[in-house]
């Protein structure tokens, strides 16, 4: 299974679930966890190389895939080095988390294009997070979507 279609998957299975009303074991993970979240912050050099980008459609329809590219580093270059590098980036709709990159340090460019699908009509809000192994968990501006 390549990549693309292992992303289509997950967030298909995720999707499921999420459209139930059942939390599943990753969603209530994240909302207990303790780890602070930073950002966005895009007025500081610190802030800049930490706070992600996402890059979206700002409208969709209703159960159709659509790309979505969330990378960190786009306003500044983050350090991609043994000692310090991004882990994950990941991608939220709301408060769920719908897909995550990881990467290897100093071989995993801090980058992600996810395919996505969202059956709800209406207004929706989109989030990218990165992980950094010295400096935490940040956030990225929230992308406002119209689902069609
Ligand atoms: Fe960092």
């Amino acid at each position: 299974m390549d990549r693309r279609n292992f992303i289509k998957n997950t967030f298909l299975a995720t999707g499921v679930v999420l459209g139930s009303g059942i939390i599943i074991p990753e969603i209530a993970k994240a909302k207990e966890s303790k780890i602070p979240l930073y950002g966005p912050d895009l007025e500081t050099t610190f802030g800049r190389k930490h706070t992600p980008y996402v890059k979206a459609p700002k409208q969709v329809k209703a159960g159709e895939w659509f790309d979505v590219y969330v990378e960190v580093g786009y306003y500044h270059p983050h350090p991609n080095l043994m000692t310090h590098w991004i882990e994950s980036v990941a991608l939220w709709i709301g408060q769920y988390e719908v897909a995550k990159a990881t990467f290897r340090a100093t071989q995993g460019a801090p980058k992600a294009t996810f395919t996505i699908k969202i059956d709800n009509k209406g207004e929706t809000t989109l989030k990218g997070l990165g992980y950094c192994n010295l400096h935490g968990l940040w956030v990225s501006k929230p992308i406002n979507i119209k689902v069609v």
